[in-house]
């Protein structure tokens, strides 16, 4: 117990699914052990910027009910609107981040935990820093490539869905004896597509992190063939590039590629090499969505607690991170410094290669 406290929760940049598994620990916490109260920002820092401030005071009674299985954030979020970078409507870029910090001032915070992965925790730091915020950090991205964390809340979900896909393509797959194709989400970092690319079953995974040939991928779908085998199965990262090394997908109004159709180049280009029938699904936003799978909902309980107790114990600048079976903390700007993206060395890479799954390499 200590003296009564005012903290903010935001969430931001893309949702996943176990957001609201940290909201309800955070306020279960700081209510209910420590006596507290507890905002929620709607819309990352929008909710700062608007006037009047865009928020609710967030009580233990709206947590009674099924908060902890629903996707999505309550709180509504946004990766768009960088206060630093942020969009006027004459479409010039205007600097905002003063107001936003003058946000935090009005509602009286004496912290804020913001829950992103991270280009919103890059933002926040920078906030945190210019505005003098009292900043607590917990990672959230279905991508998993936030430094110093084994997981981010929502990976652990997008890679049971990226899963259940390929168990449901395997047998359609098999039953006309084609090569499907399945695209996964995670950005720049190939961790969704080689964790569900092996729990899956597939026999071909591409990843941002290895360079491939579309050579090697035709050579082990004729191996599967030669050995008996009808069908396979193609699981690669939105990212890949084309073998020139062209990024696939279209340009948004910052310069940067959303990504989305390197699955139907693989596809048109295998069956070109292989004369396969070839088939490509695209996960998308399916991968953020729905129930969030038990492991979600209890590291982002993990999260939401300790985040708290950081607060409580005046530890601000701190990331939230899973090691080793249990929960650390490491100051924001370190994580910041080192993403985490596959290691092509490291022991999942190596279990593919071990299964005779081919990384196109
Ligand atoms: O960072 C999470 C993520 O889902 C990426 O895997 C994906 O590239 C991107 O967000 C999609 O963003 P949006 O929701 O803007 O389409």
């Amino acid at each position: 117990m200590g003296d009564t406290k005012r903290i903010g929760i935001l969430t931001s940049g893309g949702d996943c699914s176990g957001l609201n598994a940290v909201i309800r620990a955070v306020v279960r916490r700081a209510i209910g052990s420590y006596g507290w109260q507890v905002f929620g920002i709607h819309e990352g820092t929008m909710g700062l910027l608007r006037r009047p401030l865009d928020y609710e005071e967030l009580t233990l009674r709206l947590f009674t009910g099924n908060v902890l299985r629903m996707g999505g954030t309550l709180l509504g979020t946004t990766n768009k609107g960088d206060p630093f970078a942020f969009p006027m409507p004459d479409g010039s870029v205007a600097d905002r981040s003063a107001e936003v910090v003058e946000g935090y001032r009005e509602l009286g915070l004496d912290a804020l935990i913001a829950v992103g992965g991270d280009g919103s925790l890059r933002i926040l730091q920078r906030l945190a820093e210019t505005g003098g915020l009292n900043l607590i950090a917990i990672p959230k991205t279905i991508d998993n490539d936030v430094g110093f964390t084994e997981t981010c809340v929502g990976y652990n979900t997008a890679v049971y869905v990226a899963t259940e896909a390929l168990d449901r393509l395997q047998p359609t797959a098999a039953s006309h004896s084609r090569v499907i194709i399945l695209e996964v989400m995670g950005r720049d970092a190939g961790h969704i597509a080689l964790a569900a690319g092996i729990a899956g079953g597939a026999d071909v995974i591409l990843i941002p992190e290895i360079p491939y040939s579309l050579k090697n991928v035709a050579a082990k779908i004729e191996s599967l063939r030669e050995a008996g085998r009808n069908h396979a199965l193609v699981v690669v990262t939105e990212s890949v590039k084309t073998e020139s090394g062209e990024p696939v997908g279209v340009k948004d109004e910052a310069g940067n590629v959303r990504y989305g159709g390197i699955g139907q180049y693989l596809g048109e280009r295998i069956a070109e090499m292989t004369g396969a029938q070839t088939r490509v699904t695209v996960l998308g936003h399916l991968q953020r969505g729905g129930t969030p799978t038990p492991r979600d909902r209890l590291i982002g309980s993990v999260f939401g607690v300790h985040a708290v107790d950081l607060i409580a114990q005046g530890k601000f600048g701190q990331m939230v991170a899973w090691q080793d079976r249990r929960v650390v903390e490491i100051s924001i700007p370190e994580v910041l410094a080192h993403r985490r993206d596959v290691d092509p060395q490291g022991t999942i890479v190596g279990t593919a290669r071990g299964l005779g799954i081919s990384l196109g390499d």
